[in-house]
């Protein structure tokens, strides 16, 4: 049994990510890595995040006024029988320290789009630099939390490198998107970053021939957790991922879902800095003038009075414009204006670009990574689109809310955790569909345009997501619960 001093002792959790907002963010790994640590704060856990200085990111940091401070010694480890090495920043992201490994093996794009063992090696250093960070800065972690495949390979080689097997280290995976699991043939792989050859097998790393680094983090992970209750849940059906169910249902015992949550200081109507003007639940004007402002960018008919469908996504199959694109093609029996933001897939882009000069009038798109523009959408819009194929959790939708805008939603993933149909009894805060089609789509979004012209019904359903609890602090301290759990 632990003593109470044991208990009392606090935890070190040191969070491995290869994306940590604002200094790298392609999507919500990004929003999560940058908030949840400083909830955990709160509760009394040591919690620090490391993170590869990807192209652009100290200039940046510099740019912004940050304080950084460079370790005389740098981190090293053995690649292919040579040495490796990265310079060791520390930035302070609110109350949480913040380590950038600044090296050549992260100057080129963050994510390979073809993977193999030669675009995997950066995301092996990256863990391995990690291992060794300790003899760096003087700090050791209790708990290495990791997560995606991009720091699957920190449990793997816990369990199966030559040099880092240590049976007595703790980690916790987090899936935030099993759709990628760091998958390709294993070519030099094993020998070239130390992983015992015999940990190739379907026990362990191996799947269909390949080298599934996720897999073997799942396998070798203290813990695993997803980013929903939902999600937790799905991940274990054959229909979402394939022959990875039976290795999730055969580690069933250690997987949790915990609902994401959003950085409520950030994404907040009330003082946000980036929208032109500010407002709360019981003072609305100000989204009035946030929506004139976001029909001025748009060049629509400024005297609009119907309803504006916004969406800010990564543009990926992902996030359903397969059945988004078709229902644009049914515009004259819409009463609605579309405003898209994003950027992704070439396809989606044109798709977008072609839709937007067809209806001038009523389709808008704004092409690429726009952190300002986001927040202008999020406070202008009414409805919020985000008809997901599948969803690990989401923060669109919960961001929209807490604007005001109304999310219509496929009951998937998180986005059934958090939305909920305002034809339900009890009323909600949305509007929802099952089926994975147009015509499922337009039912709800039908829906909500109709009860857009209810200003009543409508205040309720926008007033139930602005007060939704969405921020970190119950999720936070289901995570604390977890780490004592683990210990
Ligand atoms: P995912 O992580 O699958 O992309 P989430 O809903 O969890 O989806 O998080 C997406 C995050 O990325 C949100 O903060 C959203 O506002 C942001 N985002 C996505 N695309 C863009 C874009 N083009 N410009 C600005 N922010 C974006
Ligand atoms: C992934 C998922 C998204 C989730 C995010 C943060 O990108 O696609 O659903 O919200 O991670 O956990």
């Amino acid at each position: 049994m632990k003593s109470n001093a044991q208990n009392s002792k606090v935890i070190k959790v040191l969070f491995v990510s290869t994306e940590v907002a604002p200094f790298s963010k392609v999507g919500g790994l990004g929003d999560v890595v940058g908030a949840l640590p400083k909830s955990l704060l709160k509760y009394g856990i040591d919690v620090r995040i490391v993170t590869p200085a990807w192209p652009g990111v100290m200039q940046r940091l510099r740019d912004a006024g940050h304080k950084i401070s460079t370790f005389s010694q740098r981190v090293s480890v053995s690649y292919a029988w040579h040495s490796v090495e990265a310079i060791v920043h520390r930035v302070d992201l609110e109350g949480v320290p913040v380590y950038l490994l600044e090296s050549d093996e992260y100057m080129g794009s963050m994510y390979p789009w073809d993977l193999n063992a030669a675009t995997a090696r950066p995301f092996a250093v990256f863990c391995m630099q990690v291992l060794e960070l300790k003899k760096v800065v003087g700090w050791t972690s209790d708990i290495f939390h990791c997560h995606d495949w991009t720091s699957a390979f920190l449990p793997c080689a816990l369990a199966w490198h030559r040099r880092y097997h240590d049976p007595n280290a703790k980690s916790v995976l987090t899936l935030h998107n099993v759709a990628h699991q760091g998958m390709f043939p294993p070519a030099a792989f094993l020998d070239e970053s130390g992983l015992d050859p015999s940990c190739f097998n379907m026990w362990a790393l191996e799947y269909y021939g390949q080298v599934n680094l996720l897999k073997g983090a799942i396998i070798s992970a203290s813990a695993v957790t997803t980013v929903s209750p939902r999600y937790a849940w799905e991940v274990q059906t054959f229909e979402s991922t394939q022959a990875l169910s039976k290795v999730i249902n055969a580690n069933k015992d250690k997987l949790t879902g915990i609902l994401n949550g959003i950085d409520t200081d950030y994404w907040n109507p009330e003082t946000d800095p980036l929208i032109p003007e500010c407002y709360s639940s019981d003072s609305l004007f100000g989204k009035a003038e946030c929506r004139r402002e976001l029909l001025k960018n748009t060049g629509f008919d400024p005297a609009y009075k119907g309803p504006l469908v916004v969406c800010v996504s990564r543009l990926v199959e992902q996030k359903g414009f397969d059945i988004i694109l078709p229902a644009l093609k049914q515009l004259d029996s819409l009463d609605a204006k579309f405003i898209f933001l994003g950027s992704g897939q070439r396809w989606i882009e044109e798709a977008l670009r072609g839709a937007a000069s067809a209806h001038v009038d009523s389709v808008c798109f704004f092409p690429g990574y726009n952190e300002p523009l986001s927040h202008l959408l999020y406070a202008g819009g009414d409805i919020y689109l985000m008809p997901s194929l599948f969803e690990p959790c989401g923060l669109s939708q919960m961001i929209a809310m807490r604007y005001g805008t109304v999310p219509v939603a496929r009951e998937v993933g998180g986005l059934m955790d958090t939305v909920i149909d305002a034809d339900c009894d009890g009323g909600g805060n949305g509007f929802t569909f099952i089926t994975y089609d147009t015509q499922g789509m337009l039912w709800s979004l039908r829906r909500a345009i109709e009860r857009f012209s209810n200003v009543k019904a409508w205040g309720k359903i926008r007033q139930r997501g602005m007060l939704e609890d969405f921020s970190w602090s119950h999720p936070a301290a289901l995570y604390r619960d977890l780490y004592k759990s683990i210990l």
